[in-house]
């Protein structure tokens, strides 16, 4: 509930802001009543420009062409992670007028936001109907389930706990990929004495230096510990959390000094041009890199686990429910239907960087990460994202991101500690 309360005050300010994408073109939300009638599905996303759009958009054109007697209206709002987006969510679901599907993480994000606040219709027979059950790991339909029903259709599973590198930038001086903190740091100081910088990050939106304290965290407190921490069955006060914030601190020394100003493609871009050597960033970043910078998978750019973090994945899963009192839901199953089949996830991912939801995509369609990640996603310790919302409620992450945003550039670990433990309670 505090998660819906602290996304109306977000929505606020923003409200002036217009649904707008990247070209100018107005997507419109949030003018309209959202399902526009018996023949429109209104899909509310992120995903708007570079990097974001390309699987979005092959989706749409599938489903077009599949159903030509529906029309869909692509509902995207511009900003990372959703950042504008779920504070115009909010003020549509508040105000009753909700699209007809939109993006959300499962996960924390959508059960205390929306689940809880008796927003969702559940979605078992149509899991049912679709033979689902067996063609989604459990532990993702775990994610999208609450009280015993499920709640939403993943679309992908990114990965957050991997640092994308520059190889020629590795090769040209010499680095060997870091597999602990201490070896990271050796390869940073020889890349900072060689004029390049070792870390790129664009933390204009702060959920991006969210992402790398998580990775610490993560790597710290190992994946069972990391989850409790969530849970509330560690304090942020544990001398592994005072240490992560500390090590944090010490990876922000490594830093582009015009972080404030980039987003993520912007960030991702100085990886891909040599001027940074390391990118901590999901694997949307991939496919950024590929889609639309046209780099090459492990010839141009190469990948490794976060330092201490392999053998887990940071799962952060886009999935797409059924919100109540739409008036076409039956025209929405069908999108859902779509969304959730083999044919839909095997267009989306390859484009979009991640892995497919379901266990049964068809493997050649994805590149060298796609299948290592593939592989991976099957043995891994699998933990909730934060910066993503999957661990905890949107009304912790707000906080969180707000504390992040303060010691990136106060670097005060005290204050980053006392900032966590006194939003704990909203978890
Ligand atoms: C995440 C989302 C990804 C990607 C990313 C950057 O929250 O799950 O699909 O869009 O934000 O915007």
């Amino acid at each position: 509930m505090y998660g819906v309360i602290l996304l109306l005050v977000l929505a606020m300010v923003v409200a002036a802001c217009s649904s707008s994408d990247d070209d100018g073109k107005s997507a419109d939300a949030g003018s309209k009543k959202g399902d526009g009638g018996k023949n429109q599905v209104e899909i509310f996303s992120w995903w708007t420009g570079a990097g974001e759009e390309d699987g979005l958009l092959a989706l749409i054109d599938k489903f077009q062409e599949e159903n030509p007697d529906l029309k869909v209206k692509n509902a995207a709002v511009a900003g990372g992670a959703g950042t504008n987006a779920k504070a115009v969510l909010a003020t549509r679901m508040q105000g009753n007028d909700p699209p007809s599907t939109f993006q959300v993480h499962g996960g924390e994000e959508l059960n205390k936001s929306w689940v809880a606040a008796d927003k969702m219709e559940p979605l078992d027979d149509l899991y049912k109907e679709n033979d689902w059950m067996d063609k989604f790991p459990k532990d993702l339909i775990d994610l999208v389930s609450n009280d015993g029903k499920i709640y939403s259709v993943p679309v992908d599973i990114h990965r957050g706990n991997v640092i994308f590198y520059n190889k020629k930038v590795f090769e040209e001086n010499g680095i060997d990929v870091p597999k602990t903190f201490d070896e990271f740091v050796t390869a940073a100081d020889k890349l900072k004495k060689a004029g390049v910088t070792p870390l790129a990050m664009g933390d204009k939106e702060s959920w991006t230096a969210t992402m790398i304290f998580e990775n610490v965290l993560l790597a710290e407190l190992g994946p069972d510990d990391y989850i409790k921490l969530f849970k509330g069955d560690i304090a942020f006060d544990d001398k592994r959390v005072v240490e992560s914030a500390k090590k944090f601190g010490k990876l922000l020394d490594y830093i582009n000094d015009d972080h404030a100003s980039r987003n993520w493609q912007d960030s991702a871009q100085l990886v891909a041009n040599g001027d940074a050597a390391m990118l901590n960033m999901g694997d949307w970043a991939k496919g950024y890199f590929v889609n639309d910078l046209k780099l090459k998978t492990n010839k141009d750019f190469g990948y490794f686990a976060f330092p201490g973090t392999e053998g887990n994945f940071s799962i952060i899963t886009d999935t797409f429910g059924l919100p109540k009192g739409i008036d076409n839901p039956d025209e929405v199953k069908k999108f859902l239907t779509f969304l959730g089949s083999t044919e839909a996830q095997d267009i989306f991912n390859p484009l979009k960087g991640s892995i497919p939801a379901r266990v049964d995509a068809d493997e050649s369609k994805y590149d060298e990460y796609g299948k290592d990640t593939m592989a991976d996603f099957k043995e891994a310790s699998l933990v909730p994202s934060l910066a993503h919302g999957s661990a905890a409620s949107e009304g912790f992450l707000t906080k969180a991101n707000q504390a992040v945003n303060i010691f990136v550039t106060q670097k005060d670990v005290d204050t980053l500690i006392q900032s966590l433990k006194n939003a704990a309670p909203e978890m």
